[in-house]
């Protein structure tokens, strides 16, 4: 198989731990904002994977490549496709909160289908209120675990008795994982927000004192983690690491010099220092 994606860091460094070529997918933007793919070879089996940057984040944009990706190819004459996706989108949206919303993270997997995919890896996706597997028949999410990159990342840090911080309920898992090499206890926050203005709401109550990994899966506005160092603050927290999978950073976002921020490469973008290729791959050629 090779793989067929935008010339960029990720994308080499994922060709190099999968031992396979990396074709490139060009990606000509016209000055209204139409895309335009370019692939000029288009091998039988192909493993498809586009990226992502927090300067300019264009989630559409990039599923849009997708799609135009996956047509080209297979007009060209490839028979086999498998996406990988360093980050799934819309995947926030997993069920139908107001009435008459779209069922956006179902309604992407159901495009995909269409276009012939059966098989999609992506790193640490959100789906919390779905099980993966059953979300749409026919087509296989796989979970490439950037909590876990994250984890392997931390346990070269010195944290003396460290507390793992959940931001919310729904990131008790991931703090769980993070917490696992340290033995360290974990401090689920209560997260409410409204559906409407987006507005959140934190409270909960941790240990005083401690050394603190917030962990979660994504950063976007910065909200969520935002409210998670305000409790630090009020609970005079040591040390104070933040680890997300996946660097949206959709706001600008001043953190206090005492914080120390880190995410995977799943999206380009300033604290990426965590490299998930290598765990792709692995989880890859395992599974295919
Ligand atoms: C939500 O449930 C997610 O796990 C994240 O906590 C959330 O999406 C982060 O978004 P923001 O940075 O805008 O608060």
């Amino acid at each position: 198989m090779k793989l067929v994606g935008p010339k960029t860091d990720f994308c080499s460094t994922l060709a190099h731990h999968l031992k396979c070529d990396l074709v490139e997918m060009e990606r000509r933007r016209f000055p209204d904002g139409e895309i335009n793919p370019r692939i000029l070879k288009a091998p039988k089996e192909v493993i498809l994977v586009n990226t992502l940057s927090s300067l300019n984040f264009d989630p559409n944009k990039y599923l849009l490549e997708y799609i135009f990706s996956i047509k080209n190819l297979k007009e060209q004459g490839t028979e086999k496709i498998v996406l990988i996706m360093p980050y799934l989108p819309y995947s926030r949206q997993d069920e139908v909160f107001r009435k008459g919303e779209s069922f956006t993270s179902k309604y992407i997997l159901e495009i995909f289908k269409d276009l012939g995919i059966k098989d999609i890896f992506a790193v640490t996706f959100h789906l919390h209120r779905q099980r993966t597997a059953d979300l749409v028949e026919g087509i296989t999410l796989h979970d490439v675990s950037g909590v876990d990159a994250l984890r392997d990342y931390l346990t070269s840090y010195k944290l003396e008795n460290p507390l793992v911080v959940a931001p919310d309920e729904e990131a008790e898992k991931w703090a769980q994982r993070v917490a696992e090499p340290f033995n360290a206890d974990v401090a689920v926050l209560e997260k409410k927000r409204d559906t409407t203005t987006g507005e959140i709401e934190t409270t909960g109550k941790i240990p005083e004192g401690r050394n603190v990994i917030i962990a979660d899966d994504m950063i976007s506005t910065g909200g969520t983690i935002k409210k998670a160092l305000d409790i630090c603050k009020t609970f005079k927290s040591k040390k104070v690491i933040v680890c997300a999978v996946h660097g949206i950073f959709s706001k600008p976002i001043t953190w206090d010099k005492d914080v120390e921020v880190i995410t995977t490469n799943t999206i380009e973008n300033p604290y990426a220092k965590v490299d998930v290729t290598p765990l792709i791959a692995e989880v890859l050629s395992q599974k295919l």
